[in-house]
C-alpha cells in the first residue's frame, strides 16, 4: 500500500532528499508534530535510504530535538560553568518545585517541558534561562514562577 503524503515528504522534498540536510528535516518534522514521532522516522529512513540507528543518534545527540512529546512550552535552563556558579542549580530547584516535576520531564498537563543546557553563549546574563526562545537574564530562584506564569 502506498505511503500517503506527508510531513516526511515534504521535509525531504524541500532538501532536494539529500541526507546532508538531515538536521533541518528533523527539526521540520518535529516543527509539525512537536516531537519525532518513530513512525515518522522510520519513513525518513526509507526516503533518505539510510539506517534508522543513524537518524536515531543524530536525534539523540541533539537536545533541540525531542524523541518524546514535548510541552506547549520549552524552557532551558543554562547550566554551563559561568551559570552555574552565579546560581544556576538554585534556579533550576525553584523551577522543579515550581512545575513539580524533575529536570527533563514534561508537565502532566502538557503545558510546560524543563530541560538544562549547556553555554548558551550569553554569559554576561548569567544565570539564563530561555523559555520559546525568548532570554531572561540574571534570573534569581524567586523570580522562575513570575516567569512562568506568563505562559498558558
Ligand atoms: S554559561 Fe550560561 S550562557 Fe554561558
Amino acid at each position: 500500500m502506498a505511503e500517503q503524503t506527508n510531513i516526511v515528504d515534504e521535509a525531504v522534498e524541500r532538501y532536494g532528499g539529500s541526507v546532508g540536510f538531515l538536521i533541518p528535516i528533523l527539526q521540520d518534522i518535529q516543527t509539525e508534530h512537536g516531537y519525532l514521532p518513530e513512525p515518522q522516522l522510520r519513513k525518513l529512513a526509507r526516503r533518505l535510504a539510510i539506517p534508522v540507528s543513524q537518524i536515531y543518534s543524530v536525534a539523540t545527540f541533539y537536545k533541540s530535538l525531542s524523541l518524546k512529546p514535548r510541552g506547549r512550552h520549552l524552557i532551558s535552563v543554562c547550566t554551563g560553568t559561568v551559570c552555574h556558579l552565579k546560581g544556576a542549580g538554585r534556579v533550576a530547584e525553584a523551577i522543579c518545585e515550581e512545575l513539580d516535576i524533575p529536570v527533563g520531564a514534561t508537565t502532566g498537563d502538557m503545558r510546560f517541558t524543563f530541560q538544562t543546557v549547556n553555554c548558551l553563549g550569553a554569559c554576561a546574563l548569567a544565570p539564563v534561562i530561555v523559555v520559546d526562545g525568548q532570554y531572561y537574564a540574571k534570573v534569581k530562584p524567586g523570580e522562575a514562577a513570575k516567569i512562568l506564569s506568563s505562559y498558558e
